[in-house]
């Protein structure tokens, strides 16, 4: 029997998931050093310049992912990383912008910035247990909390481009081999083809250094290694808060002293509550996650919005207002929208829950924070 075509309903939701998966972020990493110059400033002016300078970017979480980093110890010619991700390259330049303009920004030069785009690889993951969701994943970026991370800018040999597809997917088959020996070497390829100077940024999350070292070194040994024109410079960068970053680069202390254990609730004004009516969802940066809001025939609610199975965007799925869930529109796996549980499907992990509230007419999420 001839295998029947899926229904008109089934190929529209797959020509809508496709096009999904074609969605892209914008990623930049901008790395400053500090004119030493400022350091020879009054301790008063240093203080109320990091001041300044950590209110304005601040005021950018809310329209883009924002990680801070410290390179104050690893590095000459960097000694901050602001990872910036986006749904467009606008907000990079409103950012760069505000920077430039504060009284510390006219001592910050630009080491080192690189462009760049998420994107589904063109090769196949095959190995052992690989599934779908290891490349759609590559399509959204979720920064952990990991303590350090590696960056650095990548170009093949215009060798490699002439190779037939079969041969590079076999060498890339055993590149992949080796990254899955290191399960607590977390990846994130970006590609800058055409918007900036190199073909790739990659980006490695870890708490164990040495097993970065170890991946790098026996990557070497790979034959597609062969093929890499460049991957310099590398950047070792420390996941810090940003008041401790600026604290790092000099000047009198301004970050809070906070112990261990300590918890700190932070809330952030998202929109005014008529921008947000019934059947809507909204989007927003928080502590460096992207929240999803959604008002459920009148009550709100936040969940983080990157899907659990594979970083599927939540406000984009179907919510059911009678069951308070949200089905993710990736592999259809259901939450509920007041606890974050999973639900049914694919889905084994709760997403995180945020506290929603209004004041004033206007929207404010929260989270609280418990300091390490
Ligand atoms: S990303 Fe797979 S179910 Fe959400």
């Amino acid at each position: 029997m001839q295998p029947k075509d899926p229904s008109p309903e089934t190929q529209a939701k797959m020509q809508e998931r496709a096009q999904r998966l074609t969605k892209r972020q914008y990623v930049r990493f901008a790395f400053y050093k500090v004119d030493p110059m400022w350091r020879r400033l009054p301790a008063e002016e240093q203080a109320a310049h990091k001041q300044e300078l950590l209110d304005v970017i601040e005021s950018f979480n809310r329209r883009m992912l924002l990680r801070p980093y410290s390179l104050i110890g690893t590095r000459a010619d960097a000694e901050l990383l602001l990872w910036q991700i986006a749904e467009s390259p606008l907000p990079f330049r409103e950012l760069a912008s505000a920077i430039a303009c504060t009284r510390m920004g006219s001592y910050l030069n630009m080491a080192h910035s690189y462009l760049s785009q998420t994107k589904r690889s063109i090769y196949e993951i095959r190995t052992a247990g690989a599934a779908d969701e290891d490349e759609e994943e590559r399509l959204v970026i979720d920064p952990t909390e990991a303590k350090y991370l590696f960056v650095y800018p990548f170009i093949k040999t215009r060798e490699w481009y002439q190779l037939s597809q079969y041969a590079r997917q076999g060498m890339m088959d055993e590149h992949i081999d080796v990254g899955r020996k290191y399960p607590s070497v977390r990846l994130n390829t970006t590609y800058s083809f055409g918007i900036d100077d190199y073909e790739f940024i990659v980006a490695f999350e870890t708490d164990e250094p040495s097993d970065f070292l170890d991946l790098v070194q026996e990557l070497r040994e790979t034959s597609v290694s062969m093929y890499t024109l460049q991957d310099t410079p590398l950047f070792t960068c420390i996941n810090m808060r940003l008041d401790e970053a600026l604290d790092a680069l000099g000047g009198p202390a301004i970050a809070k002293v906070l112990e261990p254990g300590a918890q700190d609730e932070i809330w952030m004004e998202v929109c005014p509550l008529d921008e947000l009516g019934p059947g809507e969802t909204k989007t927003v940066f928080l502590e460096g996650k992207m929240v999803g809001l959604f008002n459920v025939n009148g009550e709100l609610f936040a969940i983080n919005n990157r899907c659990t199975h594979a970083r599927g965007p939540l406000t984009e799925g179907e919510v059911s207002a009678e069951a308070c869930s949200v089905v993710c529109p990736w592999h259809y796996g259901k939450f509920d929208l007041r606890t974050g549980a999973a639900i049914d499907g694919v889905v084994n992990k709760p997403v995180d829950t945020y506290q929603v509230e209004v004041r004033d007419g206007l929207i404010y999420v929260g989270t609280t924070i418990t300091y390490s």
